[in-house]
């Protein structure tokens, strides 16, 4: 259908006033949003009492669940001191803390720009790698690498870098042009062969990466899993690979870590898998557990240097967002920190892998209707097994809509079903959740 001989039908109309995200609206004619009442830890609670399980973490971002405790005692504290303040020209206790302790988590990644969202990060990473080679004169260096099923998030700039049609077809005359690396040597668990070695796979692609090197100035990447475009896991040593030849040919790596970075995939970082470390590390969702818009690019002194100098539009990063570095936010970060460390948030993430692993596959193997199932840290997915007549169906949101009715909020992504909960969700209510995914594909499918 083309948008120009395109007729609206008149229709029932939704009656609210609002346009939810990520969402055809006709479809809450038979959806209604759920009203919600409070929430707390892995649930949330809507208005006429029923609780539904958070099972992705409302788009992954609450890695420590809804409303803990320590994080509302932090955020207050600070409320009560001030709620924000531009960040040009001023420092706070709080930022010099929360900036030290994110730069010792890493070897030299040792400035941090703080702004408010992740696309925004990514958006930030982009212009600065850019920018430094105008910096450097090597303006030639303008183009950028990203990978196939890659998602950087929404705003032009990260769109561009990403490769999900659904996303960005519409935009197509905004967007540029980057350079794909496909054939991704993608694996189900770190205990298939190609995660430690996928030397058949690189030369393929370090084949293709040969021929388009002169003018790309950075590669951008979600570590190890790729998010959106369907959680799926890539080999550590692929990772490897291409630091090693980025490195090699002057070329940054900026890792888009907003999805997998902070425990979420069983280590801090998830490039930390593959022993390197990026040029450019963009971190947002979990960092505050989902309390507050906060996004960071954290970045190496060698390109922070570049830009110190005498003062000239050429040569300062006059980027600036009205909440860059929001101290409700940072204060949401400390605390996340700190939980981390105190409850061993790292180790109890590394036993969900096993927990969330083994019981997706034993709904694979029960209901028949799911392949490849997948798994990493507090991340499990698999696809719906579909037949060829049922390839235009909405399978999965059938399934999500039946989730709901049980008690969970298991949005997939596509015919993708997957789990990313609180990291510190309880046993009893993964054992729930497993039982409402089973039950709801049973159900669609008998
Ligand atoms: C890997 C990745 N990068 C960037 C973004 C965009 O972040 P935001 O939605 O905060 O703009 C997302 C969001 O899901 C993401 O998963």
């Amino acid at each position: 259908m083309s948008f120009t001989n395109y007729q609206p039908s008149i229709k029932k109309q939704n009656p609210s006033h609002i346009w939810h995200p990520c969402s055809q609206m006709k479809d809450y004619i038979n959806l209604e949003p759920m009203l919600i009442k409070s929430a707390r830890g892995s649930y949330i609670e809507l208005e006429n009492g029923k609780k539904i399980i958070d099972a992705i973490s409302s788009w992954w971002c609450k890695l420590l669940g809804h409303n803990h405790p320590y994080i509302k005692a932090k955020v207050i504290e600070q409320i009560n001191k001030f709620e924000h303040v531009i960040l040009a020209n001023t420092i706070n206790e709080k930022i010099i803390e929360l900036s030290k302790k994110l730069t010792n988590k890493t070897q030299n990644l040792n400035k941090i720009f703080y702004a408010g969202d992740g696309s925004c990060a990514v958006e930030i990473a982009l212009k600065m790698s850019l920018h430094s080679r105008k910096i450097k004169d090597q303006k030639h260096k303008n183009k950028f690498i990203a990978l196939e099923n890659g998602y950087h998030g929404e705003t032009i700039g990260a769109l561009s870098v990403s490769d999900l049609g659904i996303y960005k077809n519409p935009y197509k005359e905004l967007l540029f042009d980057v350079y794909t690396i496909s054939n991704i040597p993608y694996v189900n668990s770190k205990e298939n062969p190609l995660w430690n070695d996928c030397s058949l796979q690189w030369r393929e692609i370090e084949e293709k990466l040969e021929k388009i090197k002169e003018g790309v100035t950075a590669i951008i990447f979600e570590p190890i899993v790729q998010g959106a475009g369907g959680m799926k896991i890539y080999s550590k040593d692929f990772l490897s690979k291409l630091k090693a030849w980025a490195e090699a040919n002057d070329i940054h790596l900026i890792a888009d870590e907003i999805m997998t970075g902070i425990c979420r995939t069983g280590k801090m970082f998830a490039y930390e898998y593959a022993n390197i470390e990026p040029d450019f590390l963009c971190l947002s969702k979990g960092l505050t557990s989902g309390w507050l818009p906060f996004s960071a690019v954290m970045v190496k002194d060698e390109i922070y240097d570049l830009f110190y100098n005498d003062y000239s539009p050429e040569n300062s990063f006059l980027h600036s967002h009205t909440y860059c570095g929001n101290p409700l936010g940072v204060s949401a970060a400390l605390a996340t920190l700190e939980i981390i460390e105190n409850e061993n948030i790292l180790g109890k993430t590394k036993t969900l892998e096993t927990k969330m692993f083994n019981s997706m596959n034993k709904i694979a193997a029960k209901t028949g209707r799911l392949k490849n199932v997948r798994g990493i840290g507090g991340i499990v997915a698999a696809d719906l097994l579909i037949d060829k007549n049922s390839k235009n169906k909405r399978i999965g949101f059938e399934i999500f809509k039946q989730t709901i009715q049980l008690g969970a909020l298991l949005r997939p992504l596509g015919n993708t079903i997957y789990w990313l909960p609180p990291v510190n969700i309880e046993e009893h209510t993964l054992q729930e959740l497993s039982q409402i995914t089973e039950y709801s594909i049973t159900s669609y499918f008998k």
